[in-house]
């Protein structure tokens, strides 16, 4: 029976195994740094596959590197053996939420998610430290060895204490934000689906460095631009020359071919007012048929310039003069310059009824009608500048303010700005995720968005539990770490809108449906320790003793929740997936998403209960090593799998 792995997979023996298949004479065996022999690639060999010719030393070219950059790539690759411990004491809505809400850091936790979650995030926001000299950089540390890693790793997140600052003193001060950086979105784009997008706020001090990491990254062909929004309209009074009012938030899709990753939005509702007149179609606003751009003409289009005939009794338009259409019109620019129609005339014929003349000063022009509610005329492209009154920082900290009573939170965005992220990112169940996510803004934008179009997204926060100091407003009320403040908004915020939507719900006319109320509700996951004892040394490299049967190699401190937590990955399934927890042959199981796996870490499990879990047929099953109660279960094991549910894939723990 297969052994579940304890580690994240080694990315790079995944990627050797890929290239050995394309290139066998490149793949060679090496020694790693613990002695073993290993799988590696001889890049000598691989440039010479490439190259056509023989290759001497490295060429000059076009590159973004910075001291640390092979490193933090090694760093995006290297297993780590950490698990998700459940938390529902401190969930709401344990048992029905698909919500998570991630306790750790964030390096970790998208490695111990990228197996489940890889491929299935619609839309990434984030809003990383800027790397302003004043704020704190994560430090990841590559230098350490494995070994040292390994037996440090956990050892700072207790404390949050592996936030450091970085000051612009700090002879590495760009690099140390690129080294940060660049993992991180290495592993980001792995999770994001084929139509996925990744919007990161950021500001003037790494701007540039984030273009050209996330243009590598992400591929430039895939960079769709940037949102400058307008977060301070009257302007920075500390900056130095010139008083910056913007931010940009800077955008790649997943593929750039894939043609659906981002949406048109909703028009404003200044640009509605436009659609000021009415007939017995709707709503339409008048757009002048004449092309202003002068480059089009009777001499680039010739086809496009010609007569169009208005009547004054009716003001309908024809290609032809008669009776009734007696006013000519050119497409003349107001100084007389020959311009042209954006219509061709085969279109003038066939939606003829789109079109009418006005007299304007003292000549006439021709209009067509653009009807709101036809097709796409209500929605937009998103503008480049986004200036909404709502999207000041200070709407941030008014969230804030609105629902704790004070400012618990430094630099909130405001919700309005991840709306309109999710507006053109998200569709009605995309799955959301912040892996920087602070006060949970995103969370609550989701929560608020879903209850106003019925959506069912979903989110995920990951937030490191760096720790509060006493004397910041959020120390004084109580909160000793950011994921407190993070998770008690998220409840504060669910509550708001669940009141919101049931007094909506009292005011309804007779006859109208109310809305739902939308998932409010959140698990709590921490990053952790492996749920495994330590004398696994190396996942997948088992000692023979370990893999006999009888061991009880979980920790002490596991719970059977853990240990199921531990080993979802190994069966890609979500960790929102809904967990029941049920007596199976007189032992005690988890049932997981209705019978996809039967988890099993009871004490003394014997045929009688192997056989009736075999009989329920789940896709996977899983046992823990030392919970069989003597060998004939065991032995029997195989065989009544293979009599009542051969299909099912074992494995143990
Ligand atoms: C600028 S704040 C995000 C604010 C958030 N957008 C909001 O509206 O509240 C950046 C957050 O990232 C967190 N952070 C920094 N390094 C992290 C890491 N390695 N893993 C997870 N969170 C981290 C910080 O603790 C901080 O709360």
């Amino acid at each position: 029976m297969d052994k579940i792995s304890q580690e994240t997979p080694d990315l790079t023996q995944e990627n050797i195994a890929k290239i050995a298949a394309l290139f066998p004479d490149a793949v060679t065996e090496a020694m790693d740094a613990d002695g073993k022999v290993t799988l590696a690639v001889d890049f000598d060999a691989l440039r010479d596959d490439l190259s056509g010719e023989v290759v001497d030393g490295p060429r000059e070219r076009y590159q973004f590197t910075w001291p640390g950059k092979r490193e933090a790539k090694l760093e995006a690759r290297r297993p780590i053996k950490k698990t998700m411990r459940p938390c529902p004491e401190k969930s709401k809505d344990w048992d029905t939420t698909e919500n998570l809400y991630i306790e750790g850091d964030n390096l970790e936790a998208l490695k111990i998610m990228r197996e489940t979650y890889a491929g299935k995030v619609k839309l990434i926001y984030i809003d990383p430290p800027y790397n302003t000299g004043h704020d704190f950089v994560y430090d990841d540390d590559f230098s350490k060895t494995r070994a040292e890693y390994d037996a440090e790793s956990g050892e700072y997140d207790e404390e949050g204490g592996r936030l450091v600052a970085n000051p612009e003193s700090n002879g590495r001060f760009h690099s140390d934000w690129c080294s940060m950086m660049y993992p991180r979105l290495m592993l980001a784009r792995d999770l994001l689906s084929d139509d996925g997008a990744i919007f990161i706020s950021i500001d003037d001090n790494e701007e540039q460095n984030l273009l050209k990491i996330g243009n590598e990254l992400f591929g430039s062909g895939n960079y769709v631009g940037k949102l400058y929004v307008q977060v301070n309209p009257r302007g920075r009074n500390l900056d130095r020359y010139i008083a910056k009012t913007i931010e940009p938030v800077l955008i790649w899709v997943k593929n750039y071919t894939c043609g659906n990753s981002l949406n048109l939005i909703p028009k404003d509702s200044r640009m509605l007012s436009e659609y000021d007149r009415k007939d017995d179609k709707g709503s339409y606003r008048a757009i002048g048929l004449r092309n202003r751009n002068q480059s089009f003409n009777p001499q680039t289009r010739p086809n496009l310039y010609f007569p169009l005939w208005i009547s004054p009794a009716d003001g309908s338009v024809a290609l032809e003069k008669d009776e009734a259409h007696s006013v000519e019109r050119l497409p003349l620019a107001a100084d007389g310059t020959p311009t042209c129609w954006t219509w061709s005339k085969s279109k003038i014929q066939s939606e003829n009824n789109y079109l009418f003349g006005e007299p304007c000063g003292n000549e006439w022009r021709v209009y067509r009608k653009d009807y709101l509610e036809e097709g796409s005329a209500a929605f937009t492209m998103a503008k480049s500048l986004q200036a909404d009154a709502e999207f000041n920082n200070d709407y941030g900290k008014k969230r804030i303010k609105e629902l704790f009573g004070s400012n618990v939170m430094s630099f909130p965005k405001p919700p309005a700005l991840m709306n309109r992220i999710l507006e053109i990112g998200s569709s009605k169940d995309s799955l959301v995720m912040d892996f920087f996510s602070g006060s949970a803004t995103m969370a609550d934008a989701v929560m608020s968005l879903n209850a106003a179009d019925g959506g069912k997204r979903r989110f995920i926060m990951v937030q490191l539990p760096e720790v509060v100091d006493e004397a910041t407003e959020a120390g004084k009320e109580g909160y000793t770490t950011i994921c407190n403040v993070g998770e008690e908004r998220i409840r504060r915020a669910g509550e708001k809108i669940r009141a919101e939507v049931d007094e909506a719900s009292r005011q309804l006319e007779l006859g109208a449906e109310p809305k739902p109320v939308p998932d409010i509700g959140f698990r709590v996951l921490r990053v952790d320790e492996s749920c495994f004892k330590d004398e696994y040394a190396a996942p997948g490299q088992y000692e023979q003793a370990a893999l006999d049967l009888f061991t009880d190699n979980s920790a002490e401190d596991a719970l059977p929740l853990d240990l199921l937590f531990q080993v979802l990955p190994a069966f890609r399934i979500e960790y929102s997936a809904k967990i029941v927890e049920r007596e199976i042959g007189g032992k005690a199981c988890f049932d997981v998403n209705g019978g996809q796996l039967i988890a099993c870490f009871d004490e003394d499990v014997d045929t009688v209960a192997l056989e009736a879990i075999a009989k329920e047929r789940p896709l996977y099953a899983v046992f823990r090593d030392a919970c069989f109660s003597n060998d004939a279960a065991v032995a029997n094991l195989e065989e009544l799998f293979k009599t009542f549910s051969p299909d099912t894939i074992r494995k143990v723990i």
